[in-house]
């Protein structure tokens, strides 16, 4: 595969948006073809299944469909558009990926992290990230910012302890996984994060040789 693949998480509100757009610039100044999508999304189909997942009125979703309905989406969103951009050689810049999924559903909602595993490695074909930056804050910090920002969805929408849950779970993960994950002290201002992502790319350290 000759592109590059990088995966954004965080809790909600972490500031992940900013950094992407920054993120997104830094590519194009140096000439390289960008994709920027997000999940669950970034497909016509992916992104109806989204409208689905966060829909409030959508109560009585049970937690397995909810899990089933995030890989389905991410399903159709790596066979449609990211295998076929890292193929071309672009680099693709994703708001979310599958570690989200084993944070929300296997640990927040408790469906298990294996499990979670299992289906999703079913929908994404043995792909994953050449990077993932976790962006490390609070879930009281976070949720204040999604509470300025406005409207919340069904996710957002869950009470602290739900946020607390998702956000010992990445603290979790990167511990049993630390080479899957660069971690970005989010508190930091906008220009030091981007500094610290462009630092830490794979373009820009010895693991380039290897792309
Ligand atoms: P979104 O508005 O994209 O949130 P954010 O800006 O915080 O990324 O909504 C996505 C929501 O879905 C978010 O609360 C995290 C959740 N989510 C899961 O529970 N599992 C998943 O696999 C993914 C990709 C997202």
């Amino acid at each position: 595969m000759r592109g590059l693949f990088i995966t954004i998480e965080g809790p909600d509100g972490a500031g992940k948006s900013t950094q992407i757009e920054l993120l997104k610039e830094y590519f194009k100044n140096k000439g390289k073809e960008i994709v920027i999508t997000r999940e669950p999304g970034g497909t016509l189909i992916s992104e109806k299944i989204r409208d689905i997942i966060l829909d409030n009125e959508n109560k009585e979703m049970a937690d397995t469909t909810e899990a089933l309905l995030y890989a389905a989406s991410r399903a159709q969103h790596v066979a449609e558009k990211i295998l076929p951009a890292l193929k071309k050689g672009q680099v693709v810049i994703c708001d979310r990926f599958v570690h989200s999924s084993l944070i929300y559903q296997g640990m927040a909602r408790g469906l298990g992290i294996d499990e979670v595993k299992a289906i999703n490695d079913f929908a994404i074909m043995g792909l994953m990230p050449n990077i993932t930056f976790f962006f490390d804050i609070s879930p009281e910090i976070s949720l204040k910012r999604k509470d300025e920002m406005g409207k919340k969805d069904r996710l957002e929408n869950e009470n602290i302890d739900f946020h607390k849950k998702v956000y010992e779970g990445y603290k979790k993960l990167i511990e049993k996984y630390p080479d899957e994950f660069s971690v970005i002290d989010a508190r930091k201002s906008k220009e030091e994060i981007h500094e610290d992502i462009i630092s830490r790319l794979p373009i820009n350290t010895r693991k380039a040789n290897n792309l």
